[in-house]
């Protein structure tokens, strides 16, 4: 097999070139980038290519991570050239021929990608997924509550550099950050986070619509319902941006359908494919790591249909990366049985 690798250089790309390498050893892979980076040799021998109709001939699978517009541009060229094309942008999530896939709840809508193309979803969806997708099969999923705390890592390397940039200058001063936190958040420029990330919180990612929410949020409501078959799911999002580098976490309060017993709660997330049940995960812990972790599993206080969790996971790999190529996994099986 032949893989492309577009967005090679970013956040999401380089985790994608070595989960790639590990998962198809024996497979040729080829690294696209801006033009700005073709060329350049990374740090994996590869040599970044353009993006031109003669560089994307001859692909098994193409796997982009390089944003919306690119993906709007080249996915269907990449699957008109004949490869399946894995897209990590929000271009054709919501398309009705476009499959959009968490490998361990919907993996086998990989026969449904009719042009050729499957959607990865968004990262903060995707860790929602895991336990929403567990607890529905034992009590019916009617409602979600989901309160985001996401990391920098989440708007790329850009994002990440923009926090960690600002920390020294932010914190060096901490009476002003007792006393003045105006201007300590002053001090710093920002242009990818709504506001000062650094010793912050930031209640707004991406742009609000006329109802008040953000096109973030609005992809927590519109992908959930996609992912887990359940078109009147009802859920309330609010997503904010947190100083953490990478691992993205969500305060869920879940409404089922039947009343919920919490041992056997448990007992269904402890049983779910690559998610694990710890006491209180947090993101910093559990950056670098493949699994999905979910804690703090409690009835709520007042609806006995209603469970609270706090999920994490890191939004680089199982939220981008690793889903990416666990969906290029099952596509090479796939077309592997049917050889
Ligand atoms: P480049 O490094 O050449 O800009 P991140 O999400 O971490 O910012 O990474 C974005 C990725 O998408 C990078 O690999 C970036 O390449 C790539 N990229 C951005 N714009 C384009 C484009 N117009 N065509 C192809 N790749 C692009």
């Amino acid at each position: 097999m032949k893989l492309a690798i577009v967005g090679a250089t970013g956040a999401v790309g380089t985790i994608m070139r070595r989960l790639a390498r590990e998962a198809f050893p024996s497979d040729e892979l080829v690294a696209f980038a801006s033009e700005r980076s073709a060329g350049k040799t990374l740090e994996d021998g590869l040599v970044v290519q353009p993006l031109r109709d003669d560089t994307i001939e001859g692909f098994d699978l193409a796997l982009l991570s390089a944003g919306g517009g690119t993906s709007r541009e080249w996915s269907p060229r990449f699957a008109a050239a004949g490869a399946t094309v894995v897209d990590n942008s929000s271009a054709f999530r919501m398309d009705p021929d476009v499959p959009l896939i968490v490998s361990e709840v919907n993996g086998d809508a990989v026969a449904e990608a009719r042009k050729g193309i499957i959607a990865n979803p968004n990262c903060t969806t995707m860790v929602i997924m895991l336990p929403a997708k567990a607890l529905h099969d034992a009590f019916g999923l009617k409602a979600m509550v989901c309160t985001s705390f996401q990391a920098a890592g989440g708007a790329g390397q850009k994002g990440i550099d923009e926090l960690t940039g600002q920390v020294g200058a932010v914190g060096e001063d901490v009476d002003q950050l007792v006393n003045d936190g105006a201007s300590a958040a002053r001090k710093v420029e920002h242009s990818i986070h709504a506001n000062t990330l650094a010793f912050n919180v930031v209640p707004l990612l991406g742009s609000l619509d006329d109802q008040g929410y953000t096109d973030e949020e609005m992809k927590m409501l519109n992908e959930s319902r996609k992912i887990l078959s359940i078109p009147e799911l009802e859920v309330t999002p609010t997503c904010v941006r947190v100083p953490v580098v990478v691992g993205h976490s969500v305060a869920v309060r879940a409404t089922f359908d039947q009343e919920v017993d919490l041992d056997r709660a448990l007992e269904a997330l402890s049983a779910f494919p690559n998610l694990v049940v710890e006491q209180a995960p947090t993101p910093l812990e559990w950056a670098g790591r493949n699994e999905t972790v979910v804690g703090r599993v409690r009835k709520d206080l007042n609806d006995p249909h209603t469970l609270n969790f706090f999920v994490v996971g890191d939004n680089l790999l199982k939220g981008a990366a690793l889903n990416t190529v666990q969906i290029a996994e099952l596509v090479a099986a796939r077309v592997a049985t049917s050889a």
